[in-house]
């Protein structure tokens, strides 16, 4: 085991994957606290103080930022600079180029943050970066195209392994999205029209919407989920063929689906009717991988007793295909018509944001922390507790907002004998509050989680007597 410090002559630039790895657990634990804070806001409005600028509307938006650019964008930046070194047996194109789009991405998260409070924003969903940002976003995303590729055309190893698939298709869907919906004609250093107006617009937005959930939150974590799901359970992938099956359908299925988010509004009929179609054909693909990659443990179950690292991995693909039933069941037209503007599809986000997208990003760092700090892990009990206090947070969060959702559904459209309204909207968020409350409880459950990983990860850190130089990386391959 090697114990040096960072030279320029390692095998593997691991330096980059450490900083992003940090600051993946630092993103994490500070967009859940604003998630713990908005959702109690929604619970107790009181806590708005009359300070406008920690308002719901302007921290919901630093709360999806933090979360899925900062701690879910930290985790991708670390984990493909990981994979695609070492299952290219070379080292990344650039150091430079690399560290470029380490602090190019932190300044970024860190720019969207500052403009949400402070109120400036395209009101676009997960695109509220006004357009320097969006330039800054995109000279980091073609820098990280290039390192990428790069090092994928100068391996030593002949076949490039499926998990850099599924990480590439995302850098190139994610530059193509992020480009085309940020077309604006900027009149100001802080404000900007876009180019496409009314139904249009809308169209553009949630073709890019639904592709970020496509592409950055669920391909790239697949990529991760190919890598390290057979690594830590120690078998190979069940089947290479279906990786590739599902590569394909996954990637080429996902770009028609954008418009589901816009049923029963402005745009052409047949635009929700052929989204929908796609929402179901999806089903297929997301269901193919999730069993490709738990039938991987095939043979290894037992590990399942006493591995809380693999747990993570293998929990996160159940909530994966739990999400990815439920998509497409939102996805038909009637269905929507009741889901649709309710806690329904929140309760749906975080299934696949926190049951998924972060279950799997732990298993990945608590993978990864040992072997890149080159020590073994301060507490495995500790990965345990969280394993528990991130599975019943989740659970809290979700059931609290599938109830409230198709109550607030089923509340809206009650007629009374005469045809009335049944309900005023003020009794409907009266009836939401006991759930409010309860989804806030799960958020704290899900965060103290994070807590103790950040905790354990930074007493491994420490505890560590050097880092992995990368040529002779311990316990794996
Ligand atoms: C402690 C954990 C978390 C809590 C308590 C929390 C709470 C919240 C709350 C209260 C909202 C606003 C809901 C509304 O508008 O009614 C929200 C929105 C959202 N959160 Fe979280 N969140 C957490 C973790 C995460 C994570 C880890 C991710 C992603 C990886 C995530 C992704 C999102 C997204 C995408 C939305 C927007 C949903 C939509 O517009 O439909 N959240 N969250
Ligand atoms: C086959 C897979 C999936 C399909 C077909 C699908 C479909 C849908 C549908 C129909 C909606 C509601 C749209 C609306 O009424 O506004 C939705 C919302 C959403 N889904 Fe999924 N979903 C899938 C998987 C996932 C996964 C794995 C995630 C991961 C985190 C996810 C994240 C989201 C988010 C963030 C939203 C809210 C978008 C917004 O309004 O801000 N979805 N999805």
């Amino acid at each position: 085991m090697a114990s040096v410090a960072i030279g320029s002559s390692e095998q593997y630039n691991y330096d980059i994957v450490r900083k992003f790895t940090i600051m993946a657990l630092i993103w994490g634990a500070v967009g859940m606290l604003i998630g713990v804070f908005i959702a109690s806001e929604l619970a107790w409005p009181f806590l708005n103080f009359d300070f406008p600028y920690i308002t719901f509307g302007r921290l919901r938006p630093v709360h999806t930022g933090a979360v899925i650019f900062g701690f879910g964008g930290s985790a991708l930046f670390a984990t493909s600079y990981y994979i695609v070194q070492r299952t290219c047996q070379t080292r990344l194109l650039s150091d430079g180029m690399a560290s470029f789009t380490f602090w190019g991405w932190q300044a970024i998260i860190v720019l969207a943050a500052l403009g949400d409070v402070l109120g400036y924003s395209q009101g676009r969903e997960y695109a509220e970066m006004e357009w320097p940002v969006d330039l800054l976003i995109a000279v980091v995303w073609v820098t990280y195209a290039i390192i990428y590729i790069g090092t994928i055309m100068k391996r030593k190893e002949s076949h490039i392994y499926v998990a850099n698939w599924f990480y590439l298709a995302f850098i190139l869907a994610v530059a193509l999205l992020h480009i085309f919906n940020n077309l604006a004609i900027p009149v100001s250093l802080t404000k900007s029209y876009p180019l496409f107006s009314g139904a249009q617009d809308a169209m553009v937005q949630w073709w890019y919407g639904h592709n970020a959930v496509g592409f950055f939150l669920t391909a790239a974590f697949l990529g991760m989920m190919y890598y390290f799901v057979p690594k830590q359970a120690g078998r190979p992938i069940y089947s290479y063929r279906l990786s590739i099956v599902h590569f394909w359908a996954l990637i080429f299925m996902y770009m028609w689906a954008g418009t589901h988010h816009l049923h029963w509004t402005a745009i052409p009929d047949w635009t929700s009717t052929l989204a929908a179609t796609f929402s179901i054909m999806l089903l297929m693909p997301s269901w193919g991988g999730m069993i490709n990659g738990i039938m991987t443990m095939s043979g290894a179950w037992d590990k399942l007793r006493t591995d809380p690292v693999l747990r993570f991995l293998i929990v996160s693909l159940s909530f994966y295909g739990m999400s990815t039933f439920e998509g497409p069941m939102m996805s038909l037209k009637d269905v929507n018509a009741l889901s649709h503007y309710t806690d329904w599809t929140i309760g749906h986000v975080h299934s696949g944001a926190l049951g998924w997208v972060a279950m799997i990003s732990f298993g990945a760092i608590y993978h990864m922390v040992p072997r890149l700090w080159d020590t073994k892990m301060y507490s495995l009990k500790l990965i345990n507790v969280h394993f528990w206090l991130a599975t019943i947070g989740t659970l809290l969060y979700i059931t609290a907002m599938w109830i409230s959702g198709i109550m607030q559904g089923l509340m809206w459209r009650a007629y009374d004998d005469f045809g009335n309204l049944q309900y005023s909207f003020a009794e409907t968020v009266a009836a939401m509050h006991p759930y409010y409350a309860m989804r806030a409880l799960g958020g704290l459950v899900f965060l103290s989680g994070m807590i103790l990983m950040l905790y354990n990860c930074f007493m491994t850190m420490s505890q560590a007597k050097g880092v992995a130089s990368g040529d002779m990386a311990p316990q794996a391959a």
